[in-house]
């Protein structure tokens, strides 16, 4: 399968540097990075609009996503403030922060909309674990940037809400289809059409989260988490991850060939030859 789970780092990678375009970017669109060692910590930081994203967010987390060191192993998606994101920022429909595609010409629109998606994208790539981490309102962007990440830490006060259909469009953040693996046609059909909020509770019992945690406890329990991935053999995190992920759209016989391929990585690199 050769996709985003797949594809590679791009060979010569250093990180977002002071005074860059990439640096300035970043900033626009409410976005924070900190890289310590084998961490990188996305922080959606527009908490005075519960961190309302833009074109710039989206395009600032593609750009994160091409430049991240080759060191790192984890990937934490937090938002400051008392939400986790509230999506699209409402003042693009009156044209601010770059307004709509002009689907006068649907080819320039969809290349639009498909450099937004690579925000999303690339968290799916097999080199890191993605863990978003949820507190307060995840809704419509925001909640499908959580189902974008391999694995989702809320709070207890967490809200998920596809607010999309209720405003006239569909979720074209790649949320469709992790929403779908995750709950099941018949509920993401009920969820997205009704735009209803779904609290955290619900979350954790339909596997929208894996876990939650007192709201205070969210950090500490982020840390154990991202502690107990980084104690794990970084090859075999990768090739795991990339298997996993493969294994909804193999058959069994696909599958299994990939487990060989995979054990046989491992081996050669455990053992030689
Ligand atoms: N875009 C722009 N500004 C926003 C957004 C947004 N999506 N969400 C909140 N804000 C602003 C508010 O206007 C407010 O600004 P003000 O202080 O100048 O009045 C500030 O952030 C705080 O918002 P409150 O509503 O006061 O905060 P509260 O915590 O009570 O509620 C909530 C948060 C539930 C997220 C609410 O703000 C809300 O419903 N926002 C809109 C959500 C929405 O419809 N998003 C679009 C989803 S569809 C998509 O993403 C494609």
């Amino acid at each position: 399968m050769a996709d985003a789970q797949t594809a590679g780092r791009p060979e010569a990678v250093t990180g977002i540097g002071p005074g860059t375009d990439e640096a300035a970017l970043l900033a626009e669109g409410g976005l924070r990075l900190d890289v310590s060692g084998a961490v990188a910590t996305i922080t959606l930081d527009r908490p005075e609009r519960r961190n309302a994203m833009t074109f710039a967010t989206w395009r600032g987390l593609a750009a994160i996503g091409r430049s991240l060191p080759a060191e790192v192993r984890v990937v934490v998606l937090r938002g400051e403030g008392p939400s986790f994101s509230a999506g699209i920022d409402l003042g693009m429909f009156s044209g601010a922060g770059g307004g709509f595609p002009d689907t006068s010409d649907p080819k320039a629109a969809d290349r639009l909309i498909a450099e937004l998606q690579e925000g999303y994208t690339w968290l799916r790539r097999p080199d890191f674990v993605t863990v978003a981490a949820v507190q307060g309102h995840a809704i419509g962007g925001g909640f499908q940037l959580a189902l974008a990440c391999d694995i989702r830490v809320a709070a207890d006060d967490a809200k998920f809400c596809m607010k999309e259909p209720a405003l006239g469009l569909v979720p074209d953040l790649t949320g469709t289809k992790p929403l779908v693996e995750i709950v099941g046609i018949g509920r993401a059909l009920e969820l997205c059409l009704t735009a209803r909020t779904v609290p955290a509770d619900e979350a954790a019992r339909i596997g929208l989260a894996e876990i939650v945690v007192p709201r205070d406890g969210l950090d500490g329990a982020v840390r154990d988490l991202v502690d107990a991935l980084l104690a794990v053999n970084p090859g075999a995190a990768v090739a795991t991850k990339r298997l996993l992920w493969q294994a909804a759209e193999n058959s069994l016989e696909e599958q299994c060939a990939a487990e060989r391929r995979e054990q046989i990585g491992r081996l050669r690199e455990l053992f030689g030859g």
